[in-house]
């Protein structure tokens, strides 16, 4: 495993980062917990010391299985980053990001509200979640377009004072976003989508960040399964599993996907690896991205995942799969 500091902070974390949303079971068709313990602690053994999670993933539900994941572990080993700014327990009128199901089975709005006493709010909800006294990366998961970024940036300032948080971090945000608060607070980490089908971020977030020493932590490499081969025409997702809806697991995109996959399935089969293995090790490899945040929900994909820096691509190889990726037409 090899390690990176966030930006200008202390805070150095996994290049690989375990990802806690689907273990809370909420979009993902449900959890079940031993296994999810298990990812996590496979996934420690093995060298990644950094997690991922939200307070919404699950409505709560992830932050307290990885506090149960770690309760074995030495806290100072561990890096925890987190998120607030999305909110399903707030009835204020707030810009609503999804309407859906909540943790007792009744229907719950989710809101971006990134108000300084929401945000005070949060971490101590938080901290309380995650069984710890600090969380190292405080992260922003979404805009809020009805609060003023220097609002929220003034509770971070309190927090960071307090030591309840060692860092902060932004997710999903634009570099108009990322450099008006910037002025206001230093942002050690960006966390944006990036993956083989999805890099949007090459044109603008990631020079930006690059040029302003903000680590770009991204996620969903594996675009939520795709890229692992695994999902072929007539895959059945359970319960309120998000990526039945997706048009990228679906018809010419998946077809096309698939063909891509075959086509680089050698280059991982000469390294002994796993399409999984060789499509995180492209993304961590790609010029300026930090660190990968990859999803487990048990311990032979925590294991599989966590081994996917165990081989070099050559120069040809990575040109030979852009190559392809160049060639791979997806519809939106
Ligand atoms: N900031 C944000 O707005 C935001 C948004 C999304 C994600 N994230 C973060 O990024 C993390 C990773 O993203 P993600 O979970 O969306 O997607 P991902 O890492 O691309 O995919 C994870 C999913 O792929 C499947 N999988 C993983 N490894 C596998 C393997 N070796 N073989 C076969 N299947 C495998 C698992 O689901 P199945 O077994 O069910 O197929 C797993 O839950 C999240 O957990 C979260 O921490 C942040």
């Amino acid at each position: 495993m090899i390690y990176r500091k966030l930006g200008k902070s202390d805070v150095e974390i996994s290049a690989i980062t375990f990802g806690a949303w689907a273990v809370g079971g909420w979009m993902w068709g449900g959890t079940d917990e031993a296994q999810s313990i298990a990812a996590i602690r496979k996934a420690i053994e093995l060298g990644i010391t950094s997690i991922d999670t939200a307070a919404v993933y699950g409505f709560g539900r992830s932050e307290e299985i990885v506090a149960k994941a770690i309760e074995p572990c030495k806290r100072e080993d561990l890096q925890i980053l987190t998120k607030f700014g999305l909110r399903w327990d707030i009835s204020e009128p707030a810009p609503e990001r999804w309407k859906t199901t909540g943790r007792d089975g009744k229907p719950a709005t989710v809101s971006h509200w990134a108000k300084a006493d929401g945000i005070i709010h949060e971490c101590e909800q938080s901290l309380k979640r995650l069984n710890t006294d600090y969380i190292d990366v405080f992260q922003q998961h979404w805009p809020d377009p009805g609060t003023p970024v220097d609002e929220s940036a003034e509770a971070l300032t309190k927090l960071l004072a307090q030591g309840k948080i060692r860092a902060v971090g932004e997710s999903n945000f634009s570099v108009e976003l990322l450099d008006e608060i910037s002025h206001q607070i230093p942002i050690a980490s960006n966390q944006p989508p990036y993956s083989m089908v999805n890099r949007g971020i090459e044109d603008d977030v990631l020079p930006y960040c690059v040029e302003n020493d903000i680590s770009v932590i991204v996620y969903s490499p594996l675009q939520r399964g795709l890229l692992t081969g695994k999902i072929t025409p007539g895959y059945e997702f359970h319960g309120d599993d998000h990526r039945a809806n997706s048009g990228l697991f679906k018809g010419e995109n998946l077809n096309r996907t698939n063909a891509f996959l075959n086509e680089i399935r050698p280059i991982a089969e000469s390294h002994g690896a796993t399409l999984a293995q060789l499509v995180i090790n492209w993304t961590l490899n790609r010029p300026g991205i930090t660190a990968v945040l990859v999803g487990a929900r048990n311990p032979k994909q925590a294991e599989e995942n966590a081994k996917a820096l165990q081989f070099d691509l050559s120069e040809d190889e990575t040109a030979s799969i852009n190559e392809k990726l160049d060639a791979l037409e997806l519809t939106s």
